[in-house]
C-alpha cells in the first residue's frame, strides 16, 4: 500500500563558518546530546549521521561535513562541497570577525556548489554562543545587516542557538530539512 512506504533520504549537508564559532560542538549536540568546554580545533573534515524520523513514512539520514574553519584558506573546500543538497552556516555572537567572515563563506557555498537543476543550495544561517549574550540581549551586528544577507544570498533561515545550552538546533535542523525536501 502506498501509505505504508517508508521514504528514505541520504542528505550531505555541510556545516561552515570559521574556527571555533561552534560548528563541532553544534553537530555533537544534534547528534549525541553532548557538550564539552574544552576547544579542539577540527583538521580538514570531520563526518556525523543524524537520523531523524521526519514524519510516518520519511526517514532523514543527514550526513553532517563539519569542514575546519581553518579549511577557508585551503583548497579542498570545493572537493568537500561537491554533491551536497544544504548547508549551514555558523558565526558566533560574541565574535564580530565571525560574522563578517559570514558573507565569504555564503559566496564560497553559492559560487562552488548546485543543485542537479542547478539552483543554489538551501542555506540556514546560525548565530550561535547566544547563551553568552548579557540580559541586555545584543549581539553586535544590527538586524539590517542580517536582512541584508539573508536578501543578497536568498537564506532559508537564521537561528539564535547555543550548544551549550541546545538552543535553536533542531528548529534549524528541521528548517534546513524541509528546504531540502522541497527540492526533492
Ligand atoms: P574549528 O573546528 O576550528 O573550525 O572550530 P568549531 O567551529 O568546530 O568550534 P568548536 O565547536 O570546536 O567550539 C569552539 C569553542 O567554543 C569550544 O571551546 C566550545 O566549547 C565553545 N562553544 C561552542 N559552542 C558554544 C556555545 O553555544 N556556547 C558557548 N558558551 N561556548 C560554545
Ligand atoms: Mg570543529
Amino acid at each position: 500500500m502506498a501509505d505504508s512506504e517508508v521514504n528514505e533520504h541520504l542528505f550531505k549537508v555541510l556545516v561552515v563558518g570559521d574556527a571555533s564559532v561552534g560548528k563541532t560542538s553544534i553537530i555533537k549536540r544534534f547528534v549525541h546530546g553532548i557538550f564539552s568546554s574544552n576547544y579542539k580545533a577540527t583538521i580538514g573534515v570531520d563526518f556525523a549521521l543524524k537520523v531523524v524520523q521526519w514524519d510516518d513514512n520519511t526517514v532523514v539520514r543527514l550526513q553532517l561535513w563539519d569542514i575546519a574553519g581553518q579549511e577557508r584558506y585551503g583548497n579542498m573546500t570545493r572537493v568537500y562541497f561537491r554533491e551536497s543538497v544544504g548547508g549551514f552556516v555558523v558565526f558566533d555572537v560574541t565574535a564580530r570577525k565571525s560574522f563578517e567572515a559570514v558573507e565569504r563563506w555564503l559566496s564560497d557555498l553559492v559560487e562552488k556548489v548546485r543543485l542537479p537543476s542547478g539552483e543554489p543550495i538551501p542555506i540556514v544561517l546560525l548565530a550561535n554562543k547566544v547563551d553568552l549574550l548579557d540580559d541586555e540581549g545584543e549581539a553586535f551586528m544590527k538586524d539590517e545587516e542580517l536582512a541584508e544577507l539573508v536578501g543578497r544570498f536568498g537564506i532559508t533561515a537564521v537561528f539564535a542557538t547555543s550548544a551549550k545550552q541546545d538552543i535553536g538546533i533542531n528548529e534549524a535542523s528541521s528548517a534546513l530539512i524541509e528546504a531540502i525536501l522541497e527540492n526533492e
